[in-house]
């Protein structure tokens, strides 16, 4: 008998199938209007639409860089499981820093928070419903992509010549000199870098920095801003301010993408300035920081590669932000404070994405403040394997140098010194604030 049973199991599944109906006949209603609204729990008018627009929407739009508009349900839907995967991961929004060490709090921070990846992965999971378009929040406005977030600047350096990005052209990174045009030393109140008009659907991103030579021949500079979709300018609170020496030439390091049309660019950089002859209280400063020259020692075929640089700070510090700077082979980094007492703090940690250059700013409340004589460690970490992606040839071993084929390891910290005093009365300040 149960040999019969086992053979046609179909006759099995009809019994099951009794029982599962007899059942819906007793509970059915309850049980529907149960499953019905735990599926209906989470939508995306309610739940999803707000996210994208916090954090996706700047970058997501016609027009933009972005290879998709993320701005109403139809154009969301056929993008569901690719956002329910890219927002697990953590490659979107582009925001690599490690979440759970170090300082947690940043400027313009548009990472989600677990929860809302979590919200995301249910709304997929439960077949991406669009719920009730009543529950859904109002458009946002989004800023229109030639404006200046910095006001009309008073002083603009543009690209020396026009870039014509080709329908189907590989990916290019370029670095671009232009003369600043500045005859006296000035300093910047603020500052912000932008495709021209048009050009924003091929600028992925853009990274500008000085070069200078000082009376006595010493080279100087530092990084100015960047560039990438939905990202304001640099606006510097007052009192503090960047030095542009006269005679500077500006580095516009380019990242282009082709979008399947010619288009031509020739981004800019503008600047609003403080009167001529004011010095700010607060100088920003950019710099290297943690260079390892050379001991960049990369194996062919090797991950996990660890190179370590050092930096002591002269001076009482805040520091205000730091990027990390590798090329095709970065991986990972970590900024770390020695104190002169022997502690050691941990600042920030970040994946490195050769794709994105993100400069993460500290929210002012939490920003590092260190005492003169803080060893800033940067320790860098390369891939060198064929599961990076950007890897060109994982048969060469790589060491230090200027081509995106070689390769580096240090971070650009910005930061400003400050009068002993100050710093203590900085300390004691954040003492009471964070016994509150
Ligand atoms: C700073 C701009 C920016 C932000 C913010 C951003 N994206 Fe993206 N996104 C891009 C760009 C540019 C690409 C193209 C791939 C690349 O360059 O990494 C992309 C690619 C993607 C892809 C892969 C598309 C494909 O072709 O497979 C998905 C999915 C995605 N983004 C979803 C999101 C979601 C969801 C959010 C918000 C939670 C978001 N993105 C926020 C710029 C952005």
């Amino acid at each position: 008998m149960s040999n019969i049973e086992n053979r046609h199991p179909g006759k099995f599944s009809f019994h099951m199938l009794m029982m599962v109906l007899a059942g819906f006949t007793v509970f059915g209603p309850e049980m529907a209007a149960a499953r019905q609204s735990a599926v209906s729990e989470v939508t995306f008018a309610k739940d999803v639409l707000p996210i994208m627009q916090r954090a996706c929407q700047q970058c997501h739009r016609a027009g933009s860089v972005a290879p998709m508009s993320l701005l109403t349900y139809e154009e969301v839907r056929p993008w569901a499981r690719a956002i329910r995967d890219k927002t697990a991961q953590r490659e979107m929004p582009p925001w690599f820093i490690e979440r759970n060490v170090g300082v947690r709090r940043f400027k313009e921070d548009a990472s989600l928070s677990d929860e809302e990846i979590a919200t995301i992965g249910q709304w997929v999971d439960a077949g991406a419903p669009r719920g009730n378009p009543g529950d859904a929040p109002a458009p946002i406005e989004l800023a229109a992509l030639d404006d200046w977030r910095i006001g009309s600047p008073e002083w603009i350096v543009e690209l020396p010549e026009e870039q014509l990005i080709g329908a189907v052209d590989a990916d290019r990174w370029l670095d671009i000199w232009a003369d600043s045009g500045f005859a006296e030393d000035r300093y910047i109140k603020a500052v912000e870098t932008k495709p021209s008009p048009g050009g924003h659907r091929v600028v992925h991103h853009v990274a500008t920095s000085m070069r200078w030579e000082d009376e006595n021949g010493e080279e100087g500079g530092g990084f100015l801003n960047e560039y990438a979709m939905g990202k304001n300018g640099d606006i510097f609170p007052d009192g503090t301010g960047r030095l542009i020496k006269a005679g500077t030439q500006i580095r516009f390091n380019m990242h282009y993408s082709s979008v399947g049309e010619e288009i031509v660019d020739r981004t800019r950089v503008g600047f609003q300035l403080y009167p001529k002859g004011y010095i700010p209280d607060r100088v920003l400063i950019s710099r290297h920081v943690g260079d390892s020259f050379d001991t960049l020692d990369i194996p062919a075929g090797a991950d996990n590669v660890r190179s370590d640089g050092y930096y002591v700070l002269p001076e009482p510090t805040q520091v205000t932000g730091f990027q990390p700077h590798m090329h095709i082979r970065g991986k990972r980094m970590c900024v770390e404070a020695i104190h002169p007492n022997g502690t050691i703090e941990t600042l920030s940690c970040t994946g490195h994405n050769f794709g994105w250059h993100i400069v993460y700013n500290y929210a002012d409340e939490v920003a590092p403040l260190l005492p003169a004589g803080t060893i800033l460690h940067v320790i860098g970490w390369h891939d060198n394997t064929a599961s990076n992606r950007y890897n060109p040839d994982p048969k060469n071993w790589v060491g230090f140098g200027n081509r995106s084929i070689d390769d580096m390891s240090f971070a650009w910290m910005s930061f400003f010194h400050m009068p002993e005093e100050i710093y203590e009365e900085k300390l004691v300040r954040r003492k009471r604030m964070s016994s509150e």
